[in-house]
């Protein structure tokens, strides 16, 4: 099927030069076209442009039979990536919740046996087709808000059939969902210690038993790690990155959340594709990413946000508007999870990003397209509407892009398109 839409108010492409990643002052960079128009054919975006430019095209296009969607009160951005999430968990920590209004922190509450471990028991416990059936009702809520790639994590397992088990069903529903959503998997096994082991023991049962596993089943694109004070440190993540990249696994990981303890030197000596939390980031590991990101040939580090944690953790917002003025491309993400961010909402997350990381409008925008893109290695596929891309879209029904984030709190969403699509509609 082929479809035409055309006349929109406001076309946000974040094309152009959606294959790098967008930093410093092109972070606002927002490719805006005002009367805009989309062609696609079967899954793919085979045109993007304005009136003179559909002319043309539709002059040499030979493809007649064609839905038209008139969308000239409309806004359309492309299909929103959410780079880092835990989406695959059981049971709920609401009871952590009130722990914490009452005055006790995350920390305090991981050490009285609460936290990753307590989750990681409630996923042991359930059967893997029930999990399944959790995280899949899950993705109904990442696609409303607009959501149409996603990452998730493993690291509630913390062993390996209880790993292998979720990053199988992040694999199952990647091959079929209900809405075609792009799943990508991030190996997290190193995200605590499970209770009864020794860190170094645990760390070489990740590196020389489950690494080889997840790779040979081709169960992860990526590896991350929790680097924090009583996780994991600066030894344990390189002999996991080092096993991990030789078994062709590209690292990512959770740093700066709590304590800074030396994260970015790690990302830096492995190459990591991301740098993920940052709340407590300082200038000295800004410039050290300043270096990396200027230096030729080095893929650049995206530096993945989530002030979503900030909020429900009542914890300090990372530098963002540090990170741009100093050129490091930023990406937001919910950090979904069942301890420290439970929401799927990433419209949520931009409007905490507009008001307490002080981004504007088209950082906030780009760091959900094109950065995130970027930050999942999959920059040639989403992330910008544009031809050659999938066709994964979302239209909203509001005057202008601006007022996503004054009109907050609700869902301004009227249409998800995903390859093609319709995957959600308000009526
Ligand atoms: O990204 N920081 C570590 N992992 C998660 C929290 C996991 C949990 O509390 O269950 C995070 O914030
Ligand atoms: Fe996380």
């Amino acid at each position: 099927m082929s479809l035409l839409i055309k006349n929109i108010k406001q076309l946000v492409t974040c094309g152009g030069s959606s294959r790098i990643p967008r930093s410093g002052k092109k972070q606002s960079d927002i490719g805006l076209i005002e009367n805009g128009n989309i062609f696609i054919e079967k899954e793919k975006i085979l045109f993007a442009g304005n009136k003179n430019e559909l002319k043309k095209f539709l002059a040499t296009n030979t493809n007649t039979g064609y839905e038209i969607i008139d969308a000239s009160e409309k806004v359309i951005m492309p299909g929103f990536v959410d780079s880092h999430t835990h989406f695959v968990f059981a049971g709920s920590r609401e009871n952590e919740y009130e722990m914490r209004l009452a005055g006790k922190s995350y920390e305090q509450i991981a050490k009285a046996g609460g936290g990753i471990i307590s989750t990681v028991k409630a996923l042991r416990e359930t059967p893997k087709k029930e999990l399944k059936k959790l995280a899949e009702d899950r993705l109904g809520n990442f696609v409303k808000y607009g959501t149409t790639t996603l990452e998730g994590k493993s690291g509630y397992g913390l062993d390996l059939g209880n790993e292998i088990k979720t990053l199988e069903i992040m694999k199952e529903l990647n091959i079929e969902n209900r809405y075609s959503l792009d799943i990508i998997s991030t190996f997290l096994g190193a995200h605590s210690v499970p209770t009864g082991k020794k860190k170094s023991e645990y760390v070489k049962e990740i590196s020389q038993s489950m690494i080889p596993i997840v790779a040979k089943e081709k169960l992860a694109a990526f590896i991350d790690i929790f680097i924090e004070k009583n996780y994991f440190d600066k030894d344990d993540a390189d002999i996991i990155f080092t096993m991990g990249k030789r078994f062709g696994l590209i690292p990512k990981l959770h740093t700066d959340q709590f304590y800074s303890v030396g994260g970015t030197d790690v990302a830096i000596s492995h190459g990591a594709v991301s740098v993920d939390h940052l709340e407590v980031m300082t200038d000295e590991d800004i410039s050290k990413l300043v270096t990396f990101n200027k230096t030729k040939g080095n893929r650049k580090i995206i530096a993945t946000v989530l002030p979503g944690v900030s909020y429900f953790l009542d914890i300090p917002y990372a530098p963002a508007r540090q990170l741009i003025k100093n050129n490091i491309p930023v990406a937001l993400a919910t950090d979904f999870n069942p301890g420290s961010c439970m929401t799927e909402n990433i419209q949520m997350i931009m409007s905490l990003a507009s008001l307490k990381l002080k981004m504007s409008a088209e950082e906030i925008i780009n760091a959900v397209t094109a950065n995130a893109a970027y930050a999942l290695m999959m920059e040639d596929k989403v992330g910008s509407i544009e031809p050659g891309k999938q066709a994964d879209l979302l239209i909203f029904d509001m005057p202008s892009y601006k007022y996503l984030f004054y009109n907050f709190g609700v869902n301004n969403i009227e249409k998800v398109i995903k390859k093609g699509k319709i995957i959600y509609s308000i009526n």
